[in-house]
Order: C-alpha cells, then structure tokens, then sequence
C-alpha cells in the first residue's frame, strides 16, 4: 500500500525506484588499480576525461612553458595513459611508463613515427632518470597504500640527478633525503 503510494508521487516515485536500483545493482569487487587501468584500456576505455579538451591543454600549456623556460631536455613519465595528453606536449625526448600493456602498444602506434618517444612497462623501470619526472593525474588511482609507497618512490628516484652532490639515492620514503 505505502509502496503504490510512493510511486505515484512524481519526483519520490522516480527517487525511490533510482534509490533501489542502485542497492540493487551488484557491485563488482575492485580489481587493484593496474587491473582496473588494464581492463578500461582493453576494453576501449581512455585515460579520463583529465586527458582531453580543456584539462589536457591547460596542463600541456603550463607543462610546455616550464620545459622551455627551464631548458627540459629529458622528461620522463610514470602512468603515461593513452597519449592524448602526450601529443600536445613539446619535449625533446621522452620516455614514458605505464602499468597497462594494451595502452602502451596504443602509444607505440601512436608514436611510431617519433624516435624520440619511447614506452616501456612500470615493471620493467631500470633505474633511469631525466631532468624531469612526471606524474599526473595518477597519484590518486592508487588505492593500495604499497602500490602508491612504490610509485612515489619510483617518481623521486627518477627525478635524483645521481651526477650532483645528492649524497645517496634514497631506499625508502621516510628514508629520503636527497636535499641539494
Ligand atoms: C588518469 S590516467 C592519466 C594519464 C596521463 N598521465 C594523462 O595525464 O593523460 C592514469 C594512468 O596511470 C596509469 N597507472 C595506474 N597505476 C599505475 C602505476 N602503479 N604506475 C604507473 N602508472 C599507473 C594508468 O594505467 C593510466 O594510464
């Protein structure tokens, strides 16, 4: 009785049906960020919307000034994505990395005609660094704190230029110490 009531009230009845829906709906168990990023991009998901029109130009607008004021030759990326965001951006050389195999052979397309872009997997980083290291929009798709404890740790080692004075690299977070 309450319930027939319910539906016939115009904005309630469409409230309370969306409210049931929802509960009802059965939400699937998060994979881990990388197989989430890996399953979106095989199944023809993108970067997000962060990657294209207005978000992409104002980063690739304030990316490209600091690159030429500051002379950037060598700039590397950790969560590259699907390269949208990369083709407005004017770096001399690039190296960008990434959890997701499909969306790394999208770049390798993408950029088969630019030797000065490469793409290689997160795990297969071997310690190289570059006068700039990038991040964007990753750190907060990192929902398991080791995941996001290794990937920061990864951005800042990148980032240490081992030919200064920087003492040492750092092994862990709390550890760091690369003040220069
Ligand atoms: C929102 S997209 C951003 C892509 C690109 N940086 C941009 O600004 O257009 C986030 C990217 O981070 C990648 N990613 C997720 N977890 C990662 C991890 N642990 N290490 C490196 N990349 C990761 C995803 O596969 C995805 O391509």
């Amino acid at each position: 009785m309450v319930k027939e009531v319910i539906k016939r009230v115009p904005l309630l009845g469409d409230m309370a049906r969306w409210i049931y829906g929802t509960l009802k709906t059965k939400q699937e168990p998060f994979p881990g960020s990388a197989e989430y990023w890996e399953k979106r991009y095989s199944t023809g998901g993108g970067s997000g919307v962060g990657s294209y029109a207005f978000f992409a130009e104002f980063k690739a607008d304030v990316l490209n000034r600091f690159v030429s004021t500051h002379h950037v030759q060598t700039v590397i990326e950790f969560g590259c994505g699907d390269g949208n965001q990369l083709s407005l951006a004017k770096y001399p050389t690039y190296l960008g990395f990434d959890v997701s195999s499909t969306v790394l052979s999208k770049c390798r397309e993408l950029f088969k005609s630019d030797p000065q872009k490469s793409f290689r997997l997160m795990s297969e980083f071997a310690g190289e660094t570059a006068d700039l290291a990038l991040s964007l929009d990753v750190i907060y798709h990192l929902v398991e704190d080791n995941v996001f404890a290794q990937y920061m740790q990864t951005l800042f080692r990148a980032a240490i230029d081992t030919r200064s004075s920087t003492p040492a690299i750092p092994t862990t977070i709390a550890a760091m110490r690369g003040r220069t």
